[in-house]
């Protein structure tokens, strides 16, 4: 990265010492990370930004819905800045609240709502996060999603789960012991979702119809294709993966879950690794070395590429958010409206609470 860039933004951070706390998410490109005062997978890092109060300023350099639930999480005099407001999430923007509003409608009229809780990934928006806390229902992220659904279930029959269907299928199906027929999809384009009454009231998972649009990609054929090249190897995948991709690997978690497993695998061991690229260039690079133990990490298919919008946070936004700060104005601040933060709170605080 530019020499003069990063020198700036070192000097900024200097400047402006513990008055601004840096999160970085494990998906950042590496001139980013750099200057992250704490990296972590969704969950660490909403943890850790409620865990800084004395930071004026939060920069969260990762998508604009981690930076919603830091505003939601921290003080109200705290100000949290999104380097670049273009950082969005497809996924995230696969559940609207008019369409959640409507699917409430649609479970109300077949007589389910009564007995179905929400639990709306970390991956959605703060009007998605206020539905599920108004309905008694709770946030999850990778990390939780196993303890988050059982506890709904012992809240309620049913879960309709916002808004990544491959990481409620694979959750139900691989840690409660569900099957996929236990599983229905709700299609928000379609009338009453494409279900019927009797559908709606068989199911016990209702997986809202959203997927990642990067781990979407991996295939069974690529989980085959490497095990064919790599005699050996281990595949790790994140749950956001299809579950045939998820069924065929043999270790599954988040992004930090990725990150330990890797530290803990045996010197010279091979691992081919289904997440974001970003990560795994990171990873392949920092455990090659002999030091490290020599692993060999690839990426589980080369035809994948980054998260777009992960990687619209570079050096140059950086640089501009913490010069901004630095002369005064807060650029890109990300402010959760009253109403919407007091509910999504709720099940921000659910999820913090779960046993
Ligand atoms: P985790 O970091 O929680 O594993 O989530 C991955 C992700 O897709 C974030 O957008
Ligand atoms: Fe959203 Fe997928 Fe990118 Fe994560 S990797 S931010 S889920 S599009």
């Amino acid at each position: 990265s530019d020499p003069g860039l990063v020198a700036r933004a070192r000097a900024a951070k200097e400047r402006l010492g513990d008055r601004v706390f840096v999160l970085g998410h494990h998906y950042q490109r590496d001139e980013v990370i750099e200057f992250a005062d704490v990296t972590g997978d969704s969950f660490k890092l909403a943890r850790d930004a409620a865990a800084r109060p004395e930071a004026e300023y939060i920069v969260f350099c990762g998508v604009h819905f981690m930076a919603e639930s830091a505003d939601i999480l921290t003080t109200p005099a705290q100000q949290v800045v999104l380097p670049d407001l273009a950082a969005g999430c497809s996924m995230a923007d696969m559940a609207t609240a008019e369409q959640v509003a409507e699917c409430w409608d649609v479970l109300t009229d077949a007589g389910v709502a009564d007995v179905t809780v929400p639990v709306s990934y970390m991956n959605s928006s703060a009007d998605i996060k206020a539905f599920t806390g108004r309905h008694g229902g709770t946030i999850c992220t990778s990390s939780n999603a196993e303890r988050a659904l059982r506890w709904a279930f012992r809240e309620s029959e049913k879960v309709l789960f916002l808004p990544d269907q491959h990481l409620g299928r694979n959750t139900a199906v691989r840690e409660l012991g569900m099957t996929l027929e236990d599983c229905v999809v709700y299609n928000p384009h379609k009338p009453n979702g494409g279900l019927t009454v009797e559908q709606l009231r068989d199911a016990r998972m209702i997986l809202w119809r959203g997927h990642c649009s990067v781990h979407g990609r991996f295939s069974l054929d690529s989980v085959r294709e490497v095990r064919e090249r790599i005699p050996g190897v281990n595949v790790l995948v994140h749950p956001e993966c299809k579950h045939e991709v998820v069924s065929a690997a043999d270790q599954v978690g988040s992004t930090e879950y990725i990150i330990k497993a890797l530290e803990a695998a045996p010197p010279g061991s091979k691992w081919a690794v289904g997440t974001e690229l970003n990560l795994v260039r990171r990873l392949a690079d920092r455990f090659a070395a002999e030091s490290e133990g020599g692993k060999e990490i690839v990426f589980l298919d080369r035809t994948v590429c980054f998260c777009s919008t992960m990687n619209r946070i570079d050096l140059p936004h950086l640089v501009w958010a913490l010069e901004s700060l630095l002369q005064g104005t807060v650029v890109n601040r990300i402010q959760v409206e009253a109403e919407t933060e007091k509910f999504a709170k709720l099940a921000l605080e659910r999820m913090l609470a779960l046993p």
